[in-house]
């Protein structure tokens, strides 16, 4: 019975919380964003024996790291607004066939997953296999962050970070392996899935060139708080160049000195 399943619904309530954050955040636009997170050891016994509730779909890339896994993912075309206030009309639980070829949609509506299931999944397996805890991906199309992408200047990851990281010491602190740039691919692409774990071999956050921006971590609302971080340093950044001048930004022994104060 996955409706009194408690362990569930407090994950579903807590992606609820955040698909709401998206909304008022203004990140999430028409259908943009989309969320998947890894509820198996919440659900394993019960999910293996459910029968699917639609047809088996191939994916792209064997997911040899997730057999038998279960996710709850958002819906293609589905908005950020409506997942909070409905997450099962408007997301579904798939599993992962037992040799990683293929999901099935088992719970609770026939309700198709992102069209960026093939780079969620291929973090999700990479993740894994390099024995990595992460149980979420959370991409996003924050305004501010999305704007710095379109300058050459910014799609470098040492450039972006050490800027972003500079605005406030808390940026230094909440995204210590700073962010990972992969230059414009087409959404729902394995290029731009492939293209997204090479950067996740250093990070836990990837920049998407003139898109969105992909975090990943064990918990939904802790992803969240990462990216809203890394927002508000964008923020100060363009809210002190319309003001006409260009921040200071900490220096780099100020940003030394957060590494050794919060054994970073
Ligand atoms: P989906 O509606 O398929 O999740 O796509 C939204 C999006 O942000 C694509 O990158
Ligand atoms: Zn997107």
């Amino acid at each position: 019975m996955l409706e009194k399943n408690e362990v569930l619904n407090t994950e579903i309530a807590k992606i609820a919380e955040v698909a709401g954050y998206l909304w008022i955040k203004g990140w999430a636009e028409y259908n943009g964003g989309n969320i998947s997170v890894n509820v198996t050891p919440a659900v394993e016994d019960e999910c293996q024996k459910m029968t699917p509730i639609a047809d088996k779909i191939s994916l792209p890339a064997v997911m040899g790291h997730l057999k038998d896994n279960v996710f709850y993912v958002t819906g293609t075309g589905k908005r950020m607004r409506y997942v909070s206030s409905s997450p099962w009309e408007n997301g579904s639980l798939i599993r992962i066939s037992h040799d990683g070829t293929y999901y099935e949609i088992i719970y609770k509506n026939p309700i198709r997953p992102t069209s960026e299931l093939p780079s969620h999944l291929s973090m999700h397996n990479y993740l894994r296999s390099i024995g990595r805890k992460n149980n979420v991906v959370l991409h996003t199309h924050p305004t501010d962050l999305i704007a710095l992408s379109h300058s050459q200047k910014w799609l470098d990851s040492d450039a972006i970070t050490n800027m972003l990281w500079s605005m406030i010491p808390e940026c230094r602190i909440i995204t210590p392996k700073g962010l990972g740039v992969v230059p414009y691919e087409i959404p729902g692409t394995m290029d731009l899935a492939n293209a997204t774990i090479e950067q996740l071999k250093n990070h836990d956050i990837v920049f998407w060139e003139k898109h969105g921006i992909l975090a990943t971590g064990i918990d939904v609302v802790d992803c969240f708080d990462v990216i809203d971080t890394l927002s508000k340093s964008a923020q100060i950044y363009l809210n002190a160049r319309m003001a006409g001048f260009t921040p200071e930004g900490m220096t780099e022994t100020q940003l030394d000195d957060l590494v050794t104060a919060f054994h970073l």
